[in-house]
């Protein structure tokens, strides 16, 4: 997928496949399965790393992330994520977000709303492409106990409506919404030009994404609701990611049951 291609998806009504990935050879899979988007999230602290949240990733690591996941990627769009405090102000982020590109990454993915007006402002005038992230930001989970739905009151829900809005206006490229009730994801696509897609948004978001490690049950622990196991009822981790590329292009994922 190209970055121009992104609304044309949306304008069509076809759904936008996403995946994580971390390293070449897993990379290559998820490209080769024709999934869409590849994002090198700074999940890979909780699942390359071992650590309890994202907030330790370094620049260096999404760096080194960043270039070996980007080098295995021949069509699908591959979105770096930003990690704790390399967006603090414009300058670093436009330093930091610079040096991703460089690496391979075709656009950056930051999390948060008004807070970032300056920074999102300074990307898009430097001609980098970003990505919105907002809902459940898991920058700003500490441990388990902060993994929760967002948006659920009146108030919630209408500041993140108001995030996406503005973030839209920024020149926002694309946005992520995690964790928040179907119908809140529902009225934001409807509302917006830009393609969003959710984790644990219900299926009325223009796309989906899953961290790989969870989709393929590589993640322990008790896993949140949305999260589907495929590698259960295939027999490779290639027909696992392609069996997630045809339920999402046909919206069979995720269902009522993966959703909130
Ligand atoms: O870091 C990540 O993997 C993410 C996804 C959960 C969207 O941000």
């Amino acid at each position: 997928m190209k970055h121009s291609e992104l609304n044309i998806f949306k304008d069509n009504n076809q759904k936008i496949t996403c995946l994580t990935a971390y390293d070449a050879s897993m990379a290559k899979l998820i490209d080769d399965a024709g999934v869409d988007i590849i994002l090198i999230g700074d999940s890979l602290g909780m699942v390359i790393q071992g650590d309890e949240n994202t907030r330790s990733v370094s620049m260096i690591d999404m760096l080194y992330h960043t270039k070996i996941v980007a080098k295995a990627c021949n069509q699908s769009l591959v979105i770096a994520d930003m990690p704790f405090h390399s967006y603090d102000n414009a300058v670093t982020a436009v330093t930091n977000a610079k040096e991703l590109i460089s690496n391979g990454a075709d656009m950056v993915k930051i999390e948060g709303g008004i807070e970032n007006t300056d920074v999102i402002k300074a990307l898009v005038s430097n001609n980098i492409n970003v990505c919105g992230h907002l809902g459940l930001q898991p920058q700003l989970v500490v441990d388990s106990s902060d993994y929760k739905v967002q948006g659920r009151d009146e108030d919630s829900s209408k500041i993140i409506q108001d995030n996406a809005t503005l973030l839209e206006s920024l020149g926002v490229s694309i946005l992520v919404l995690e964790c928040i009730p179907s119908n809140l994801a529902k009225l934001i696509t409807n509302k917006l030009k830009i393609p969003t897609i959710g984790i644990g948004a219900g299926k009325n978001c223009d796309g989906q994404v899953l961290v790989s490690y969870d989709m393929l049950g590589i993640t322990l622990g008790k896993q949140p609701r949305f999260v589907r196991n495929f590698l259960n009822s295939e027999s490779s981790i290639s027909s696992a990611i392609k069996a997630f590329v045809l339920e999402v292009k046909e919206g069979s994922f995720p269902n009522k049951n993966e959703s909130y």
